[in-house]
């Protein structure tokens, strides 16, 4: 038996030993920790669990019976981060640059289906060259089986992904489908096709890190949600993730004890609106202002920074925000602000998250390069998400809300269970200035003085028409507040929307627009 286990013991020091000790330290030279390391980073420690140690790979062409591959270039098993049971996998660059085959990927399958079964989530790491290019098409159909799993576990359990390597090819669609895609700048790359295919086709000369790298996805292509400088504060950022989120689609997310005031009075939210419809302001010094311990986690903070998504607590509780950011394009909602609302509205509503809609919107934002972009169908996701969410919805009235999209940042109609406004709200179907050009075309073309009738025209609109006590007096607003006292009314609101139960008529499944 001694023997036995010797011979065990020693495979398995093996087996963690991946590629070897020469292409560990080419993986740290790059500025890479191994799959392990990456594992033991994230996870509480000791205790990650391995699975599938010894699986191998099956392929015999191209002299692949000769390679040992250990742990077939992936790294699977469960463990726990605070306290919490999480699946993870980690692909091992060292062995065969994490190329993904037919036992790797059913390696990734089996944590894939275990933490659909257990209600856990799951974090794939990836550093992959991508299909084992002589595995040929065992290798696209492990790709396959995975997007499907992927697939059927969306909306069920939290699937985070994080790209520390190349991730190209179809190995960027399982992250793609994902809930949430962490990157680090300078490590990460994703792509469908590199740099040199992009030369050979279109003559395009772009580099690696310009095509696919940490910048391009959080700040251009909407692909990523966060970018950190090091694998250490990327892991550290999952962390924190996870505290805001459900284990599952059944549960409500963690309840932390806050040491912060619920009555909390912030006089400062009094004076943070200009006078001045025109002037900005930064909607995320009111986001920390309401916040319990002013503690604000962004989501996709790079990108279409028109609008600003994110989670807060409230009372110790899991709360997503949706913000007009004046500060960007007046808070203009467009194709790209729409897109990332209408995303992380229906990743909260999937996991019990309610939701806290902030409005200062002027409006869509005009232009040729909108419509033919095609804003009608990818503004319509935001009507549809917060349509089809049923979370408690809260929405706070702040300053514009104007036309279309004062119902896209989820009015009373489309079924926001508690509207406030602020003093300072204007609802109305345009903006003053535009109203007053329309309704007012003749006064003040025929005006002697077409500069003053124009001024005077805007400001009778505005006091007529512009301000949240039309709204109120129709029970489109539930309440006009005192800014001051925003935090304890939302708290008591979102208190009160606990146990609220909604469920919209049974269906296969809806049609979003895409
Ligand atoms: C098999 C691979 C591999 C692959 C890398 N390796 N990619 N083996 N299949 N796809 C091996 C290399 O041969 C090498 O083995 C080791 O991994 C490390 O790779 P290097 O090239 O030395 O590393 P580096 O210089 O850092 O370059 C990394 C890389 C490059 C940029 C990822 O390896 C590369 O371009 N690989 C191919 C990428 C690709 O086109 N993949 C297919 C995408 S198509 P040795 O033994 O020398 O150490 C796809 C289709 C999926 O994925 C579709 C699903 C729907």
């Amino acid at each position: 038996m001694k023997e036995k286990i010797n011979k065990l013991v020693d495979m398995k020091k093996k087996i963690e030993l991946g590629g070897g000790e020469k292409r560990i330290e080419k993986q740290h030279s790059q500025g890479k920790l191994t799959a392990r390391e990456r594992i033991n980073l994230l996870l509480d420690e000791g205790s990650f669990v391995e699975i599938d140690a010894f699986v191998k790979h099956r392929c015999t062409n191209f002299g692949m019976e000769k390679v040992e591959a250990n742990a077939d270039g992936v790294v699977t098993g469960y463990g726990t981060i605070d306290g919490r049971l999480v699946f993870v996998y980690a692909q091992d660059f060292t062995v065969l640059g994490g190329s993904l085959g037919e036992m790797h990927a059913n390696k990734i399958v089996k944590v894939q289906q275990m933490a659909l079964k257990m209600g856990a989530p799951l974090i794939g790491i990836n550093d992959s060259g991508g299909a084992r290019i002589q595995e040929g098409v065992d290798a696209l159909s492990g790709y396959g089986k995975i997007f499907y799993n992927n697939t059927i576990a969306s909306g069920v359990i939290p699937q985070i992904s994080v790209i520390l390597g190349p991730c190209a090819g179809g190995a960027v669609y399982s992250p793609a489908l994902t809930d949430f895609i962490f990157m680090v700048d300078g490590v990460s790359r994703m792509f469908i096709t590199g740099p040199q295919v992009i030369k050979a086709v279109t003559g395009e000369d772009v580099t690696q890190e310009e095509l696919g790298g940490a910048n391009t996805h959080n700040r251009v292509s909407g692909v990523a949600h966060f970018m950190d400088n090091t694998e250490e504060e990327c892991m550290e950022r999952i962390k924190r993730l996870l505290s805001y989120l459900p284990s599952n689609n059944l549960e409500s997310p963690p309840v932390y004890d806050i040491n912060d005031d619920i009555n909390r009075v912030e006089e400062r939210l009094n004076e943070i609106v200009p006078d001045n419809p025109n002037k900005p302001y930064d909607m995320k010094e009111i986001i920390s202002l309401l916040a319990d311990n002013g503690e604000f986690f962004e989501v996709q903070e790079h990108y279409a920074q028109n609008i600003i998504t994110g989670f807060i607590r409230l009372n110790g509780k899991s709360i997503g925000v949706i913000a007009n950011q004046p500060r960007v394009l007046a808070g203009c909602l467009d194709i790209n602000a729409s897109d990332k609302a209408a995303r992380f509205i229906r990743t909260c509503d999937a996991f019990n998250i309610p939701l806290l809609n902030l409005v200062d919107v002027p409006g869509f934002l005009p232009g040729t390069d909108q419509e033919y972009g095609g804003i009608i169908r990818h503004g319509a996701k935001m009507l549809y998400a917060y349509s089809e969410a049923t979370v408690p919805k809260v929405t706070l009235i702040i300053r514009k809300a104007y036309g279309g999209a004062y119902l896209a940042m989820c009015s009373k109609d489309l079924g926001a269970d508690q509207v406030f406004a602020w003093p300072s709200a204007e609802i109305a179907v345009m903006g003053p200035e535009g109203a007053a050009n329309i309704i007012f075309k003749d006064e003040i073309k025929e005006s002697s003085n077409p500069t003053e009738t124009r001024a005077e025209k805007i400001k009778e609109y505005r006091d007529v028409v512009a301000n949240p006590y039309i709204a109120a007096s129709r029970g489109f607003i539930d309440d006009v507040i005192v800014p001051s006292i925003t935090r304890p009314r939302l708290i008591s609101a979102f208190d009160m929307l606990e146990s609220k139960r909604e469920s919209n008529p049974r269906k296969k499944h809806g049609n979003m627009p895409v």
